[in-house]
């Protein structure tokens, strides 16, 4: 055979095997497992069984430390502030006249109802149902004060005798540590070890940028996203989405060694991406990012993911914080925080205002890219639609574009679930 008709002959074998390979799959094929490592794909019930999200609650969220707001949001004494936690449990968090913070379980002891129901103010102020410096409850009146004990109940003697009293009332207090940049991080394992045990080392390097010089809140929102809350994070996670978002791709991925950026995967789930620096001004109407953190080069970014479902994002002049509470399987609520340093100078804080904003704010550029592909992801992956599995299979020698930080989630939620994530009918000890 003569070299030239060898060579067709090997093209035309090629182009067979891409036809087959490449060409749209059966039912039967779609319905395969991956032919991958089971730590590499995901079976899609982890996003819509309700017993697996009812799971999640009660061996995840019910048991690790979760951040819910920040000091600089109770910043008086007395100061509170109402949210949920884990699954729509309801909480207050206020600040003793001792200055300490301290979080309560929002439910009142007598008859269940919601004690506390402003979402912000202050103790100090008397309300039409409420004593001034006490935690009152409308429905009969019980009164706890700013450390959670029960200091008021109407007619109590007449009514209960010696068969029930205040001392015995007090609101249920939840574990609570005031810790990186600030944040009120809240425990419903009373048996849980500290906070540090849990973060370890992964705000290591983050710490000179959040815990030089106080931080203050200059944005909040927050909104139900119909997504599952582990696909909300996801998206925290994983950066090959760069190609989703216009921002990133004008600003980081068209630069030089943009994909060296290194990944870091830590003990208990937590991930973060190294300092990279940014073009922020080929973005059109953005400049330069001058201001920033302690600590923090000029234009640079890193970001942190504490599992299972925080972002610390710090873009130079500005920190972004999402944390989110989840409210059924695919239903999440998401709250957004945008910090500055309390020292700020008007003009500084307006900067720094208007570069979070550009990417996260409400008519940000990147926050609506998520949005629309994470409840595309849910409304394609409901129960019944024929979605079957995921692939998380990206290496690229831990760098940015690597799937490392959502193996190293699956990893975590497989060892707190005793389930796998590619087939969450098996245990993960099997
Ligand atoms: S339910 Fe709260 S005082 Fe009765
Ligand atoms: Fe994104």
């Amino acid at each position: 055979m003569s070299s030239q008709s060898a060579a067709a002959e090997a093209q035309a074998a090629d182009n067979g095997k891409q036809s087959k390979q490449g060409r749209a799959r059966n039912l039967a094929e779609w319905s395969q497992r991956p032919n991958l490592p089971g730590t590499h794909y995901l079976d899609t019930r982890v996003y819509t069984d309700p017993a697996i999200y009812d799971e999640e609650i009660d061996k995840i969220w019910n048991k690790v430390w979760l951040p819910i707001c920040h000091e600089s949001e109770l910043s008086a004494p007395l100061d509170f502030r109402t949210s949920g936690v884990a699954g729509t449990k309801p909480i207050v968090v206020v600040r003793g006249a001792d200055n300490k913070i301290r979080s309560f379980l929002n439910v009142c002891p007598h008859r269940g109802n919601i004690v506390m129901r402003a979402p912000a103010g202050n103790l100090g102020e008397g309300s039409p149902s409420g004593n001034p410096r006490n935690m009152t409850c409308m429905f009969h009146g019980w009164q706890f004060d700013a450390t959670g004990r029960c200091v008021e109940i109407p007619r109590e003697k007449a009514g209960y005798q010696d068969r029930l009293c205040k001392a015995q009332m007090g609101l249920r207090e939840l574990r609570t540590e005031v810790a990186h940049g600030g944040f009120v991080w809240v425990n419903l394992d009373d048996n849980c070890g500290p906070l540090a045990d849990f973060t370890g080392n992964a705000f290591d390097f983050m710490a000179t940028e959040l815990d030089t010089v106080p931080l203050e809140v200059f944005h909040y929102q927050k909104a139900v996203v119909r997504t599952n809350f582990k696909l909300w994070h996801e998206t925290s996670r994983e950066f090959y989405h760069d190609y989703l978002h216009y921002h990133n791709r004008a600003t980081g991925m068209l630069q030089k060694g943009y994909f060296d950026r290194k990944y870091t995967a830590f003990p208990n789930g937590h991930a973060a991406t190294g300092l990279t620096s940014i073009t922020y001004d080929a973005y059109e109407g953005a400049k330069d990012r001058g201001l920033t953190f302690p600590g923090m080069p000029l234009n640079g970014w890193k970001q942190l993911n504490i599992f299972p479902g925080c972002t610390y994002s710090l873009r130079a002049s500005c920190l972004r914080v999402s944390v989110m509470t989840p409210i059924s399987t695919d239903k999440v609520l998401i709250e957004i925080r945008g910090f500055g340093l309390k020292e700020d100078t008007p003009e500084e804080r307006r900067e720094r205002i208007l570069d979070h904003d550009t990417i996260w704010g409400p008519f940000g550029r990147n926050l609506h890219e998520d949005l629309l592909v994470v409840q595309n992801q849910s409304i394609a992956m409901r129960e019944g639609s024929g979605s079957k599995y995921l692939v998380m299979a990206r290496e690229e020698n831990n760098t940015i574009h690597d799937e490392i930080g959502l193996r190293s989630y699956y990893e975590e939620w497989s060892r707190l679930m005793g389930r796998l994530a590619c087939d969450p009918s098996r245990r993960s000890d099997e």
